[in-house]
């Protein structure tokens, strides 16, 4: 008898400034859901519908149907699968789209299977479906969208929950622009200045420490980036604008969303979070470009089974 499974995962973002390709953070909103079912043909994934953008309905080529076959194959193709796609995070908007679709596919496909395996265990199989959009295998989206919360990935080993005791309020503003990650990791350098490695690291240490302590300030203060921001800022449309409107609002810190072209903004509460959508808001318009605003937190749990 065929099983169903519904489940929804968390947008992310990515880098938040001090940790390209290795923190990352999952938010309350905007999510994907996703309905799962198996099917009699061993070893079989296919995609029923995709509801909300247009993707490739090739299972070989969608990110959540690779990820999903990658966890299948692995537990013995006791079945085959179908999925239904809900996407409420647009692709390549620089939130996580990819990550989204790629762990809760395997989360539902976890749960089909009663293979009992641990968000961390999942993120190999996530991986391999997050690895078709970027052409490399970071985990900055998947990690958080598969443990919730921040989450920082070491180059080798499992990836780090990280405290995050502060009430942040975030702003992300997505104009309505794609940029494809591929690109945006090919306006990168392939080497940067020592200076800029070692104070890059020590801001990224900085963050971590005053997350641990919960000293809200500092980890702020410490959201800088030397590396990634200078080199891609160009690619997403009236950047520095759009910066000092969020500082001059309340925004505490920001900065590109993952490989953009979304940013995201910080600000202490509720109230000045709307100031800062306000302001952003204005910006878009003066420069006649299309956007749409989010307004989240950092989300404690990843993808889950909803149903
Ligand atoms: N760390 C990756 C990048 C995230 O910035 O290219 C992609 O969303």
């Amino acid at each position: 008898m065929s099983r169903e499974v519904t489940v929804w995962a968390p947008a992310t973002v990515a880098n938040l400034n001090v940790g390209f390709d290795a923190l990352g953070c999952a938010l309350s909103c905007p999510g994907e859901r996703m309905i799962v079912r198996t099917t009699e043909t061993p070893g079989e994934v296919r995609i029923r519908s995709v509801h909300g953008a247009s993707l490739d309905l090739n299972a070989d080529r969608n990110i959540a149907s690779v990820a999903a076959k990658s966890l299948l194959q692995a537990m013995g193709n006791p079945c085959g699968l179908e999925l239904e796609l809900f996407k409420d995070i647009k692709p390549g908007s620089g939130i996580g789209s990819s990550a989204a679709s790629a762990s809760g596919a395997v989360v539902a496909v976890n749960e089909l299977l009663n293979a009992g395996l641990r968000p961390e265990e999942l993120l190999p199989f996530a991986l391999d479906g997050e690895q078709l959009a970027s052409g490399a295998r970071h985990a900055d989206n998947v990690a958080p969208a598969l443990l919730g919360g921040l989450v920082l990935c070491p180059p080798e080993g499992a990836p780090l929950s990280i405290p995050m005791p502060f009430d942040w309020h975030l702003v992300i503003l997505h104009p309505q622009i794609e940029i494809r990650t591929a690109d945006a990791r090919g306006a990168l350098p392939e080497m940067v200045p020592l200076s800029d490695a070692a104070a890059q690291s020590a801001w990224m240490g900085a963050f971590v420490a005053a997350c641990h302590e919960g000293d809200s300030e500092r980890a702020l203060f410490s959201l800088e980036d030397l590396l990634v921001t200078p080199h891609r800022q160009g690619l997403i449309p009236h950047f520095e604008q759009m910066k000092q409107a969020a500082l001059r609002a309340g925004a505490r810190a920001g900065g590109i969303s993952g490989s953009g072209p979304s940013t995201f903004w910080i600000a202490k509460d509720a109230q000045d979070a709307q100031s800062v959508g306000d302001s952003l808001e204005v910006c878009m318009t003066e420069n006649a470009v299309p956007y749409h605003i989010h307004h989240a937190q950092i989300a404690p749990q990843g993808a889950h089974i909803v149903q």
